[in-house]
Order: structure tokens, then sequence, then C-alpha cells
């Protein structure tokens, strides 16, 4: 898009000082002001065509839609170069990266000085959630990546109306991104520009304001998802009363026509669009599922003493490998068209693959890497990460509020993490306290060495751990109060769906049987159905689910309920391991629930389960 800079068409001082100062700093050759439009969206994937970073696919099997491949440097979130910089060091805690606001400054300066030179400076207005929602915040970013824009129009609302919203005073989060690339004249670009040794995701709370520099990649290069609608989030969140949370958000509705929403925690890579998207079992025949978000919430209490929930994207983000038509039929259909492909393989006659996708690679694959790909290298042909972004609206299972200005009111909040031993099926937290004490301390094994030891349980509270933009236990702690304030609020379950048996294969099948398990959650909230005390929660008894359609055996259910005393007391001290390192603010309610939990552990039989339970 070869023009000259735009007159800026806002009258927002704030704002044209911010673009102005951040031009003169990163220089770029021109500033585009984003409209938003289509014709703006179609000029710049043609420009991403021109420059080879596009392939456009065809059109016939996936219209509107484009492939790209990003530096193999540049695949994924950068958790050790993601920064708070709050002013005091103990307001970002021991589980994120500090430096301070004026040493960042000083180490980014001369790494922004320039950064933009040769490359178009796009001004993005955006909105996360719903124009005009009490519960929307602006930001706007500025970039050098066209490919930034393209993502932000699918994942946000953005371009000329917000800017409209934001008026001549509106508040904005400041959000600065460059891909540390900079040309000099006659320079050619590169297929994926980024600077592949030096990156950093800086966030700055009090100021609210981000600076994101090297990456090009989803996480740390589209500002208003984890940056903003996270971190920068939950830290406003804290301040102002609500919470900022990494949840999807779905509807349940039932037969008779009755509507639950819950919202769900899982960590990365737990399988939270399948969730969101789910098809119930066809036993379940009237049950429908309804999807409000894949993976941020926004929550704030209503008048009405109930909490309400806006997703604040506009598009999903979600990762490929591993989902088709029996996974996720829902995402499946979401993609089929004007969606943007990264790092997946492509077909010789330019569809998409990605493993998981059929059984078989097609032949002919050009990879991730952009290579033909040889099946016999033993490497998969899309990056593990490989992602898709694509419109919310064309999601078959779209919930009919989903843009709903004050949200949808929410009945329970389900947190699940990937454990092959020790955490059951399913259990319900007998009161809030207990609950923000079982999601603070869930935890998933590593599947990725990036992380650490593979198989060893990383603790992700609230699966919040990458993404909370301030102390963890302060994060605890406005929880606790949060819940005290609330007249009804909604109840708390943990859900494993990947417990495993004892000859090591998942004993539970997981995605649209998931179904089973939130059925009896939805019962418990509208107390319907009776549960069993079990050490570490209410349960349901194998009676309690609804079974329809199914060859679970009762002998398995009893085996993925059981509560294993050994396995707990090492739980707990995994639990402990987590509370030292944030000793200094952590709520003294956790120390009590820890005891009170391995009290009751003492009190139950070693192998606790339901077999002694009536059928
Ligand atoms: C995501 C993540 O990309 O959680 O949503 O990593
Ligand atoms: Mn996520």
């Amino acid at each position: 898009m070869k023009n000259q800079s735009m007159a800026p068409p806002t009258t927002h001082q704030e704002l044209l000082a911010f673009v102005k100062e951040t031009a003169a700093i990163c220089q770029p050759d021109q500033i585009h002001w984003c409209d938003g439009s289509e014709a703006e969206y179609q000029a710049l994937c043609q420009a991403l065509v021109d420059k080879g970073t596009f392939i456009k696919l065809n059109p016939e099997k996936r219209p509107g839609s484009y492939a790209c491949f990003s530096d193999p440097s540049d695949v994924a979130r950068v958790e050790d170069r993601t920064y708070i910089c709050s002013l005091r060091k103990e307001d970002a805690g021991p589980t994120n990266n500090w430096m301070a606001p004026k040493e960042m400054k000083a180490t980014l300066r001369p790494l922004m000085t320039g950064s933009m030179k040769g490359r178009t400076m796009y001004v993005i207005p955006f909105c996360m959630g719903p124009i005009g929602s009490p519960l929307a915040k602006m930001g706007v970013e500025l970039t050098d990546s066209e490919y930034v824009v393209i993502n932000m129009k699918i994942m946000t609302r953005m371009g000329s109306p917000v800017l409209a919203a934001l008026g001549a005073d509106g508040d904005f989060v400041k959000c600065i991104h460059t891909v540390g690339a900079p040309l000099a004249p006659g320079q050619a670009d590169v297929r994926w520009p980024c600077n592949p040794t030096v990156k950093y995701i800086v966030h700055y709370p009090e100021e609210r304001a981000i600076v994101s520099y090297g990456s090009g990649y989803g996480g740390n290069a589209l500002l208003g998802k984890k940056c903003f609608a996270l971190r920068i989030a939950s830290s406003l969140a804290r301040e102002e009363g609500w919470l900022a949370e990494h949840m999807l958000i779905l509807g349940a509705e039932s037969p008779a026509g009755e509507k639950t929403y819950i919202a769900a925690a899982f960590p990365s890579a737990c399988g939270k669009t399948n969730f969101a998207m789910l098809i119930p079992p066809k036993a379940f025949e009237g049950w429908k599922i309804t999807t409000v978000g894949d993976d941020i919430a926004w929550v704030k209490p209503g008048a009405d003493g109930r909490l309400y929930a806006i997703n604040p994207e506009a598009g999903y983000f979600g990762v490929a490998p591993g989902t088709n038509y029996q996974s996720n039929p829902n995402a499946m259909y979401t993609i089929a068209k004007n969606t943007i492909f990264t790092n997946v393989a492509i077909t010789p006659d330019l569809d998409v693959w990605w493993e998981g996708l059929t059984k078989e690679a097609p032949a002919g694959l050009t990879a991730w890497t952009g290579q033909p790909y040889d099946p016999t290298s033993g490497k998969p042909a899309a990056h593990a990460n490989a992602r898709f972004t694509t419109p919310a609206s064309q999601c078959p299972s779209i919930d009919p509020d989903w843009e709903k200005p004050e949200g949808v009111p929410i009945s329970a909040f389900i947190f699940g993490g990937r454990r092959s031993t020790t955490v059951p099926l399913v259990y319900q937290a007998v009161n809030w306290s207990y609950g923000v004490y079982l999601a603070a301390t869930m935890g998933s094994e590593m599947t990725a060495a990036a992380f650490g030891e593979v198989g060893k349980v990383r603790r992700d509270p609230f699966a919040m751990l990458p993404f909370c933009g301030y102390h963890m236990a302060d994060y605890f702690n406005h929880w606790l109060q949060f819940g005290r304030t609330l007249s009804n609020p909604p109840r708390i379950f943990g859900v494993n769906w990947f417990r495993k048996n004892a000859d090591g294969k998942f004993s539970w099948p997981g995605f649209g049987e998931n179904m089973r398990v939130l059925k009896w959650v939805i019962e418990r909230v509208r107390g319907r159905v009776s549960a069993v005390e079990s050490p570490i929660g209410w349960m349901p008894r194998f009676r309690d689910l609804d079974w329809a359609g199914s060859d679970f055996s009762r002998a398995d259910f009893d085996q993925i309920m059981t509560v294993d005393r050994e396995a707990w007391k090492k739980e707990l001290m995994g639990h402990e391991e987590l509370f030292e390192q944030m000793f200094d603010k952590l709520p003294k309610e956790f120390f009590y629930m820890r005891e009170l939990l391995l009290s009751s552990l003492w009190r139950s039989p070693e192998r606790w389960n339901l077999a002694a339970e009536t059928a």
C-alpha cells in the first residue's frame, strides 16, 4: 500500500501526539491510518501476496484465504522475553520477568530508533469487546507489519468506527509493535521480517502501554490479545473491580430451551477451542452448545449480583494441528473461508494440511519451512504451533448473544489442566475460597520441552501464569475479595480430561463426551442433582452423570474418580512449592485450605473411590 502519509482522521490530541512521537523515534517512511474497511484488508492481503509473504489459497477450496510461513525463529510466544515493567518489582511478582520502566525504556530506545525505516507505520484503532459495550476497552496499535493489520482486522473490531468511538478524548491503551527489521534504501524485504535474535514483549501496567519488538508472530505481535486483553486488562480489572481471564465462554441450551453460560480456563494447548465448540453426543438430542469465546473472558458484576462476561475478541487464533472433522467440526466449518493460516503445510492444489487433519499426509506437500515435505524425515509438515486466524462470526455454533453489550450471565467457572494421574475427571469446590484455591493450584503436565522436563507438572494458576499483569498472589487476593462482593457467585469446578489408566492410555474419551460432565455441572448449578463429599470436594456418583448412548463402564468411572492419598500428598507438596515462591503476598486462606485438605485426606481411605457408593 504505497501511499503518502495520510492526514490524520482524528482530532484526539493524545492519540496524535502518540503517533507523532512514535513516528519520530521509529522513522517509518509513511503513516497509514487504518479505516478497517474490506477494501483496505484486500489491498493489504494483495500487497503481501505480491511480496511473497502470503500464498493465495485455492479460491474454490479455501475462498478468501491465505497461508504464510514465518521465520523459523518466530513461531510462538516468547515467555522468557516477556516483561511486566511495573514501577515496583513487587507488583510484578515472582512469576513475571521485571525490569524498571526507566531501564527498559533505555534498553528499548536504541532498538526502536529507526526500527521502521523503509516501512509503513500503520495506526490501528481497535476495540476489545463490542464497540459501545460498557465492558469494552479501546487501544491503538502502531505497527510496521501488514500481517498484523490483517490479523487485527479479524481478531478485533478496528478502524474508523473505533476512532469515532474514541472521539476527541477517549481512553486508549498505547501499543507499539515493530518487527525490528528496518530496510535500507533499495533493500529488498524478506518473506517474514523479524529480528531473529532480539525480542522484547513489554508491558507498562501503570501507563497502560505495550511495546513489542522483534517478532511478527501472533501472541507477540497482535497486541490486543494476550498483551492487552490479559496482561494489561488483568491489572486494570484489579483496580476497577472486575476479572480479565484466560477463559472460553460457552452457552449450553437444554432441550427445554433453558440456557446456562459457563466460563472455563485451561492452560494453552489443552483443547479450549474444542470445548468452546463442543458438539454433544447423539444421545443428547436437543442439547446445543453455543460459543461466545474461545480464549479470553472479561467478567463484571451486573446490577443483579450475577457475573456477566464478554469475549473481548472478534476472531479465533487457534492451533491448527489436531483440528479435524471429528475433533472439532465447528472449527473446520469456521475456517472454510476468509482465514489466514500461519505455518501450516500446503497441498499441491493450494489447500492447507496439518498433522491430524487426515490420517495420511497427502503427497506433494510444501512443509511450513517452505520446502517440499519429505514424509520420511520424521518431522511434521505443519509446525506444532501452526495457527488459523478466522472470524468468530463464521462459527456455526456462535452464540446469538455473543456481541450483547452487557455480556452473558455466568453460572459456573471450570478449571482444568492436563494431568495423567491424581486429579479426577470432575469435582466441585465446596465454596468460593476453595474454588480459588483449586484454580490457583491447577497444573498441567508439560508436553513441550520448551518449558522444562516433559511430564513434570507445571503449576499454571488459573491458566494465567504467562498472562497475569501483576503479582500472582495479589491476583489470588483479588479473586477472593471479588467473591466476597457477590451475592450469587458462580459455582467452581475442577476437571481433568487427560487422566490415564494402568496401560498408559487416556481413560476418558473427551471431545463431545465432555458434554456428560458439562451436563452434571449445569444440573449442580441449578440444584437438581446430588453429589457426594470426597476428600477434595463434591463429586458425582456414576448414576449422577447421564450415560445415554455410552458404554463407559462403572469400573472405569471409579478409576478416573479415585482420590489416591499418597498421590494427593505429593500434590499438596507441589502446591507448597508454588506458595513458597509467593509467600510475601499469599492469602492466609490458602495455608488453612491446604491443611484442611491434608486433614480430609488423612480421614479418608488410602484410595478413596466411589465404588462403595450405590450405583
Ligand atoms: C494462545 C495461548 O495462543 O494460550 O491462546 O497460548
Ligand atoms: Mn490462550
